[in-house]
């Protein structure tokens, strides 16, 4: 079984998968941390180095060979992942749950304020930018993430009812 946790950054996927790992005793991975692991650099250091371009070509050869590996896991992905080199088709894979973990505006603003920082797209946002950036950004993006099987309203729900709802599914 994969599990593959979906959404728009901040949302809470990485810390989601962690507790969700431990409760239905499964390995979870970080694409954002393999792919760090896998080219020796953080996040921000590739997209300032070698470009966003770059980071998509690694981030998609990564996600493919998650997917495509005979192992059980819950992966993480990055905000953008889904919206890039077609991977939102591979969403729809027979052995994948796919959950798209969706938040409002609002939240996700709350939540990405003091969080911009190692977030190479909205790290140079003022707080009045980020609300509209989010805003465009999640309309934009939106269609990609449609392709999740299935979503999980994270707005107003602590990570144990998350996980429990996350639990029900799988
Ligand atoms: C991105 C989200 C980030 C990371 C990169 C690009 C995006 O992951 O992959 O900064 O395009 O939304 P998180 O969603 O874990 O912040």
């Amino acid at each position: 079984m994969k599990i593959i946790l979906l959404g728009y950054m901040g949302v809470g996927k990485t810390s989601l998968s962690k507790k969700l790992s431990k409760k239905a005793e499964i390995p979870c991975f970080d694409l954002d941390e393999i792919i760090e692991k896998s080219e020796n650099s953080s996040i921000s250091s590739i997209f300032k180095d070698r470009g966003e371009v770059y980071f998509r070509k690694i981030e998609h050869q990564l996600f493919k060979k998650y997917i495509e590996s005979d192992q059980n896991f819950i992966l993480s992905l990055g905000g953008g992942t889904p919206c890039y080199a077609n991977n939102h088709v591979l969403l729809q894979n027979e052995d994948v749950i796919s959950i798209y973990l969706k938040a409002s505006i609002g939240n996700l603003t709350e939540r990405l304020l003091n969080k911009r920082e190692k977030r190479p797209l909205i790290k140079d946002l003022s707080a009045d930018e980020l609300q509209e950036y989010i805003a465009k950004h999640l309309f934009d993006r939106n269609y990609y993430y449609q392709n999740a099987k299935f979503t999980v309203v994270v707005d107003g729900k602590s990570k144990k009812e998350i996980v429990k709802e996350i639990l029900k599914l799988i």
